[in-house]
């Protein structure tokens, strides 16, 4: 039987493009797949892990990404369509969304917008919260507002199961984290309103777990000024 591993860019129906993107896990491809625009989100090979480890490691995390990004879907949350895993290869062909990245884009936003797009984006993490999902990795650049400013939300390769407290507060304060270094005049606006739009997402379920959640961000925060001090030692 033919892999898909031999069959990537060896068949005209599936054809690696170009590389947009090279992280310290894996090479993002542009493509097409059956006449689809796609991404190919392909794990690389650590040579510093033995082999055997290496290969369970990118077929583990290459599988929970891709059920995270299927998974999500069922709250109705923008995730990109994915249509092929590959373990062999440790890839996986995802529909590309045309779109920019938050990161490059919040410079580009008046108030009211960034207002808009965070209280949405909040909400958005407060679904992933409530049903048990920890992204892993909130950030500006792994978040897609497509023109008709739909706001996608895409690697998962972070995702985790939770319900605690914790992860929760952990998941937002990355975010915080990267307001403040990445876009710090914008910090105090875009994430007031993602928090309004959190802990609105939660009220309206009867839910006041974000009291905690939010709460425990300045714990983590008091926790990281102790570490600091300690290093300075
Ligand atoms: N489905 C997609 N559609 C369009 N662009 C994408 C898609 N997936 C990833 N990208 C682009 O590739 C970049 C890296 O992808 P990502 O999954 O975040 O990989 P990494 O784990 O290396 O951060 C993203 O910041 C985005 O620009
Ligand atoms: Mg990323």
């Amino acid at each position: 039987m033919e892999k898909l591993g031999d069959k990537l860019g060896m068949t005209r129906n599936i054809t690696k493009e170009k590389l947009l993107h090279k992280g310290a896990e894996a090479s993002l491809f542009y493509g097409h797949w059956f006449g689809k625009e796609v991404i190919f989100k392909h794990r690389i090979i650590k040579d510093y892990r033995i082999e055997q480890l290496d290969r369970k490691i990118r077929t583990v995390r290459t599988l929970n990404e891709a059920r995270a990004l299927i998974k999500v879907k069922e709250y109705r949350i923008n995730t990109p369509q994915v249509y092929e895993i590959d373990t062999e290869s440790s890839t996986i062909i995802m529909k590309y969304i045309s779109g920019s990245k938050l990161k490059n884009l919040i410079k580009t936003l008046n108030i009211s917008k960034k207002k808009e797009i965070f209280t949405n984006l909040g909400r958005i993490i407060a679904i992933l919260h409530i049903n048990g999902h920890i992204h892993g990795d909130i950030t500006t650049s792994n978040i897609i507002l497509t023109s008709s400013e739909d706001i996608f939300l895409i690697d998962f390769g972070l995702h985790d199961y939770s319900d605690s407290i914790e992860d929760k507060s952990v998941d937002i304060h990355l975010l915080k984290r990267v307001l403040i270094s990445s876009h710090g005049d914008d910090f105090k606006l875009c994430f007031n309103a993602f928090l309004e739009g959190y802990k609105s997402e939660y009220r309206e379920r009867g839910n006041n777990a974000y009291n905690d959640i939010i709460k425990n961000i300045s714990i983590i925060e008091t926790r990281g000024r102790y570490v600091k001090k300690e290093n300075r030692l």
